[in-house]
């Protein structure tokens, strides 16, 4: 498969991975080695995804149901995880929405969404997977978060706000466990222009905000990288299992980009 198994005998969950970065995560761990439990709020989507991936590798690849920003749900999934698993080293935070529109008329309650699911969501599965790390005192927690977390982001209040709290997050869980032998790191991607995010929602939605067509939306994002190319799957993947590997064991509280150049901070 031309993988080194760099994740060997690693017990994982993988957050919102029934589809698109987190479905490609999740695969890309179980060809390095790794059991996971993927877990969405689409069940029947993340099934499907984990009978593909189990086939594929032959690694121990399972289904959940769970709400990020339920926190009696994650709390349970988690023990469920450890269970099934026969325990937990790997927790990767991926699951996210993004809800983008004009501050002046933005609806209050779609802004709340996305903080609740993005940022909130977010504490609630680290702290729950370092809960059942710290016996350990071995474990790593990866969020995937965005450039938006690093640079403000057009008509894009919600969002940005969300993944620069959860940079705030991620170096403060780092500091508080940094003695138990967690470590805490987050991937700053730039714009998957193939993920069905995009195909599906973002070019409409920016479309409409910004005036342009579609197809001009994509040559506008991909003109702003450096590198002129959209960020791809594999690009975040190499730097996750990067991060999850102990080849990483020094690297704790960083937010690291992977946008072809396009973010520096
Ligand atoms: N696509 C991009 O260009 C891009 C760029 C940078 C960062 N990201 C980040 O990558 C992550 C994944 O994005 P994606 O593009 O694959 O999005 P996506 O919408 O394709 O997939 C997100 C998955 O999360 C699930 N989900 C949503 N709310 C959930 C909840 N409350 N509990 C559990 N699961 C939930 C969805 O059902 C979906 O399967 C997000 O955190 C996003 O912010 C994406």
């Amino acid at each position: 498969m031309g993988h080194l198994e760099r994740l060997k005998g690693r017990k994982a969950i993988v957050t919102g991975a029934a589809q698109g970065l987190g479905e490609a995560l999740l695969e890309r761990i179980a060809k390095e080695g790794a059991d996971a439990i993927g877990w969405d709020i689409n069940y029947e989507r993340m099934e499907s995804t984990t009978r593909r991936i189990a086939e594929l590798t032959g690694r121990k690849v399972l289904p959940a149901k769970v709400d990020v920003t339920d926190a009696e749900a994650v709390r349970k999934a988690v023990d469920e995880a450890v269970e099934q698993l026969g325990g937990l080293d790997l927790m990767i935070c991926n699951a996210g929405i993004l809800i983008s529109g004009d501050s002046i008329t933005f609806d209050i309650n779609d802004w709340r969404k996305v903080i609740e699911v993005d940022l909130v969501g977010y504490f609630i599965c680290a702290r729950e997977a370092i809960r059942v790390m710290l016996p350990n005192k071995y474990g790593v927690v990866i969020q995937i978060n965005s450039k938006s977390g690093k640079r403000g982001s057009y008509k894009n209040t919600a969002y940005a706000a969300s993944k620069f709290g959860g940079i705030g997050v991620t170096q403060s869980l780092a500091l508080e466990f940094a003695e138990q032998g967690i470590r805490v790191n987050a991937v700053c991607p730039g714009n998957l222009l193939d993920s069905p995010l995009w195909v599906n929602s973002l070019f409409k939605q920016y479309a409409r905000n910004q005036g342009l067509t579609e197809e001009e939306i994509r040559q506008k994002y991909i003109q702003q990288v450096p590198m002129k190319r959209p960020c791809t799957y594999e690009d975040v993947a190499n730097v996750v299992v990067f991060l999850a590997s102990d080849e990483a064991s020094y690297m704790t509280g960083q937010a690291i980009n992977v946008t072809g150049g396009q973010e520096m901070h």
